[in-house]
């Protein structure tokens, strides 16, 4: 019987050779006599492990990582391949690894498990499930379901999904659209990325529930230039989508019909803001447009439009299957279901952490990440991209939860929890937050355009100790003018990271460090 060896083919495994290490897989099993299937699976998200190869057991998948092509040899002369566990890369059952074993994964559940391209492999794991409970439903109903299970955006603003659709729903118009945003652009987010690289039908699925549940037949995923490979995987999936009657004309013989494109943004932070999302999808230059009208109203081509992004699509397929209610059990207060937390920076086991809102976010950095990779002690904590807080110490035991996070000046945002030990310099990252802005700002009002490159001069002066005080209580002003003046929250987000290394490291933002 052939063997079935798993390698990851998502962006993380590949860069570190995984394409490589298949190849060399392939050619060793053949010089051998050995009868291999190889498969080509997504990312389980332990990016630690990566490239972890697996090995499907009677017991289920053995593991091996992170694996680089000069492991190869050995784990064959090992009997990797026959379910031996003595080789020093072996991490046993993938399924009992506690980072994995103690998440909680509806999003992610075929995440590792399946090939991302096998239609087969995702019906098989109950894939469409929700899809067929849509077609039989009311726009209405499916409007209620996603109501009833809480799910707010994940892609920063957290507002509620069900409302937008509905909203969507109620605006009249011949022509509608639903928008998928998957311009990830966030520090330390990849998120968005694995779903589409490793699970791409189910955010195809997501995508056309949505267009039932408003009476929309046009979606389009408006992804990063940045992701080459979730374009392929993508695109793929699209055109197998269609070739087996699950977008088009006629879905399922139901006559509803669904189409969908990919369409690449051009490298630009802003575009990932809903407005000048859609500018750049009409093929203008993304620019910020002032709210109301809403685009749920006036959106893409002035038509009502659903923007949401990936994970609050990609987490439909789930609630139309199991119920909103089923969701809704996960969770705490007002942030009901799981949030994917994505580890990053100066961590040690850096990956994807799903689990429903309530955990610590001292828990997810030391009990997932396992604390710093440098060894050094962690100094601060970026969560929510880079127009989120810099969190210190005392604030570390604020739990995963978007009220909780808002009563603490910070901001959840997409999931990204970027840690910094105690060698960096808080006063860099003020100035680097301040920056950002300054080049990512879409130039359309003055707080922001202006404000930035003020803002950048005025950290210079005060790290130079020039008039040091007076400098400070300009930028406080410069902050307090950007928040309340600002069209989008690029502008008015900006102050956060600054004013938080204001308030908790003060000394480091008064003082240039000499190296
Ligand atoms: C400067 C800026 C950048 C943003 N970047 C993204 C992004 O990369 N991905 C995303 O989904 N949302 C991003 N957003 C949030 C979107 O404007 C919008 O809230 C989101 O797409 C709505 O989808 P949701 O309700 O599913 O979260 C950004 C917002 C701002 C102000
Ligand atoms: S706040 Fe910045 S990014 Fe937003 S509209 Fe104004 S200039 Fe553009």
């Amino acid at each position: 019987m052939s063997i079935r060896i798993f390698v990851p083919s998502d962006t993380t495994a590949r860069s570190l050779g995984a394409d490589q290490i298949a190849t060399l897989i392939q050619a060793e099993a053949l010089s051998r006599g050995i009868d291999i299937t190889l498969v080509r699976n997504g990312s389980r998200g332990l990016l630690w492990l990566e490239p972890l190869i697996e090995i499907e057991t009677d017991n289920g998948r053995l593991g091996f990582g992170p694996v680089t092509s000069n492991d190869v040899q050995t784990l064959f002369e090992q009997n990797f391949y026959l379910g031996q566990t003595q080789h020093t890369l072996c991490v046993g059952l993938v399924e009992q690894i506690p980072y994995l074993k103690n998440q909680q994964r509806l999003t992610f559940s075929r995440a590792g498990i399946t090939d991302p391209l096998s239609l087969d492999d995702y019906l098989e794991h109950d894939g469409y499930t929700g899809l067929d409970n849509a077609l039989i439903m009311t726009g209405q109903q499916i409007v209620d379901e996603v109501k009833t299970s809480g799910l707010r955006g994940r892609g920063g603003a957290a507002f509620p999904t069900g409302i937008k659709w509905q909203t969507v729903l109620d605006t009249p118009d011949e022509q509608k659209y639903i928008v998928c945003n998957a311009d990830e652009g966030d520090s330390g987010t990849f998120a968005d990325r694995l779903v589409m690289e490793c699970d791409p039908f189910m955010l195809i699925e997501g995508m056309t529930i949505a267009g039932l549940a408003v009476g929309a037949t046009q979606g389009y995923i408006y992804l990063r230039s940045e992701y080459p490979i979730a374009h392929q995987i993508l695109t793929k999936a699209t055109e197998t989508a269609y070739q087996h009657g699950y977008l088009g004309s006629n879905i399922r013989g139901s006559q509803k019909h669904f189409n969908l494109e990919v369409r690449l943004g051009a490298g630009a932070y802003i575009c990932g803001e809903e407005t000048s999302l859609l500018d750049s999808l009409e093929g203008k230059r993304g620019l910020v447009r002032a709210k109301p009208p809403l685009p749920a109203i006036v959106g893409l081509f002035g038509k009502p439009t659903v923007v949401n992004n990936v994970l609050s699509l990609a987490a439909i397929p789930y609630i139309l299957n199991k119920g909103g209610q089923a969701y809704a059990d996960y969770g705490v207060g007002r942030s009901r279901g799981t949030m994917p937390i994505q580890l990053t920076g100066n961590v040690k086991y850096g990956g994807l952490v799903e689990l429903a809102f309530g955990i610590s976010l001292n828990k997810l950095m030391n009990d997932f990440g396992g604390g710093t990779r440098s060894g050094r002690p962690l100094k601060a904590v970026q969560v929510g991209g880079p127009l989120g807080a810099y969190l210190p110490e005392n604030q570390w035991d604020t739990i995963i939860d978007y009220e909780a996070f808002s009563s603490e000046q910070a901001v959840l945002g997409h999931g990204g929890v970027v840690m910094f030990d105690d060698s960096v310099d808080m006063g860099d990252q003020a100035r680097f937050a301040m920056e950002f802005c300054k080049v990512e700002s879409c130039g359309k009002c003055t707080p922001c355009r202006i404000g930035s490159t003020r803002g950048v001069e005025v950290i210079d002066r005060i790290r130079a100790g020039e008039r040091t005080e007076s400098n400070w209580q300009l930028l406080e002003d410069l902050c307090e003018t950007m928040v309340d003046g600002s069209l989008c929250a690029m502008g008015s987000m900006t102050p956060i990271p600054v004013q938080s290394v204001m308030k908790f490291f003060p000394d480091e933002l008064r003082h240039e460090r000499q190296e």
